[in-house]
């Protein structure tokens, strides 16, 4: 499953349906140094039989570079991503010597915010039946997309220390929702349900509790789909939308929710679909250089043991060609993911033995097989 299904139209437009696409390599820190460089590998190989190209660039942007210089995202990167590239391949930023972790929050965050991908797509998609740590659950039964608000909520950093250090201490963090933020997630899950032909639409939040900024997402959620009146529509509080996920994914197709929630559910859901070494996501702004990368993070506790599975940010490559309108390579990426999966050519923790250059080459050979393209 893809997020950007764009099919041209207006509201949904892909980025560029042209010859030649230029994309930005982001490798970071930790495992993101050591699954970005075989995915770019799989991205190769899934493109050269094509009468197009794809140009990558590298950026050492991460923790490296913060400690050495003093420098998270350079002056000017920003206008450079947005004008120069058509998307972006992230690894993950997180390292053990930046605590504060300003590093990410700069990087990861700043380009969440200031690109303006306010669509964080993480498919959850079991590819193999023995994947999935739920009892009698099939491929078929787990098979959903969860579309996470990225530009706002409690991520945005309004907040603050009051007596610091002391035992009066006070920190806040505010949880910013505008409408404008809410109305684009919400209307995006609609239109994504309907160009894909899916049933359901699940609004998640905590208005019980919240009662200003969820009352929010009530309100507008209630307006926005009467205008899908195909589209099942339902709303669970985000407490019970984790038991039921585990209970029955069978119920959802498309769940929408704010951006605190998604980063929680989207790591439940990436387990019922196999664990973080799988799952992948997409930061999108329809029409506009948008952000790829895997749901996980740099996992410190395996780093520089060439064990890390590289088939969240495969998968996540996967994402960002059918975003580029690379129909054809997207799928055959994909399908070689599920051969791996199929003949067991995997890393530690999905049960194999294999290395992640050797599934990352194991990929690169498979991909090239899988087509004919006819692009
Ligand atoms: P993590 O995702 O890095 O790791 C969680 C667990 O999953 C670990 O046991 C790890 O070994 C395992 N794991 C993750 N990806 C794997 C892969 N590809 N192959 C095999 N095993 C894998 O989460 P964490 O330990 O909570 O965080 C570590 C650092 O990463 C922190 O600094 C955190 O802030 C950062 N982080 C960054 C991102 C990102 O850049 N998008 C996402 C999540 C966490
Ligand atoms: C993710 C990560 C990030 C997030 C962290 C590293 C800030 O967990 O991409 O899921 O919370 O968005
Ligand atoms: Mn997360």
């Amino acid at each position: 499953m893809t997020p950007s299904k764009s099919s041209g139209t207006e509201k949904l437009p892909m980025r560029r349906g042209g010859k030649a696409a230029r994309i930005a390599v982001i490798p970071g820190d930790g495992i993101g140094k050591e699954v970005t460089p075989e995915a770019v590998k799989v991205l190769r190989a899934a493109v050269a039989p094509a009468n197009r190209q794809m140009e990558f660039v590298e950026f050492d942007w991460g923790a490296d570079k913060y400690l050495r210089e003093g420098v998270t995202l350079p002056a000017g990167a920003v206008e450079m991503l947005r004008d120069e590239f058509d998307a972006i391949l992230f690894g993950a930023l997180g390292d053990p010597r930046v605590p504060s972790n300003q590093h990410a929050a700069d990087i990861l965050l700043g380009l969440r915010f200031k690109l303006d991908l306010y669509v964080n797509a993480r498919p959850v998609e079991l590819l193999h039946a023995r994947l999935t740590p739920l009892r009698d659950r099939t491929e078929r039964n787990i098979r959903l997309v969860v579309f996470r608000e990225n530009t706002e909520g409690l991520y945005v950093g309004v907040g603050g220390f009051f007596k610091k250090g002391t035992p009066d201490e006070i920190a806040m963090q505010e949880d910013v929702n505008s409408r404008k933020g809410v109305e684009r997630i919400i209307r995006y899950a609609f239109e994504y349900a309907r160009q894909n032909r899916l049933k359901r639409v699940c609004m998640s939040d905590k208005s019980n509790a919240m009662t200003f900024a969820h009352d929010l997402w009530q309100r507008v959620f209630k307006e926005v789909r009467q205008e899908y009146p195909e589209t099942e529509s339902r709303h669970l509080y985000i407490d019970t939308l984790a038991m039921e996920l585990v209970r029955d994914p069978r119920q959802f197709d498309v769940i929408v929710t704010c951006n605190l929630f998604g980063d929680i559910i989207s790591d439940l859901g990436a387990q019922l679909a196999g664990g973080l070494g799988l799952a992948p996501s997409a930061n999108i702004h329809p029409g506009q250089t948008s952000l790829f990368e895997p749901i996980h993070g740099s996992a410190p506790n395996i780093a520089g043991k060439g064990i890390a599975n590289p088939l969240g940010s495969v998968l996540a490559s996967a994402m960002m060609l059918d975003f580029l309108g690379w129909r054809e390579q997207a799928a055959a990426v994909s399908e070689a993911v599920k051969l791996a999966l199929r003949e067991n050519f995997l890393t530690p923790d999905l049960g194999g033995e294999k290395g992640t250059q050797a599934v990352g080459d194991w990929l690169a050979r498979r991909v090239g097989e899988i087509k004919p393209i006819s692009t």
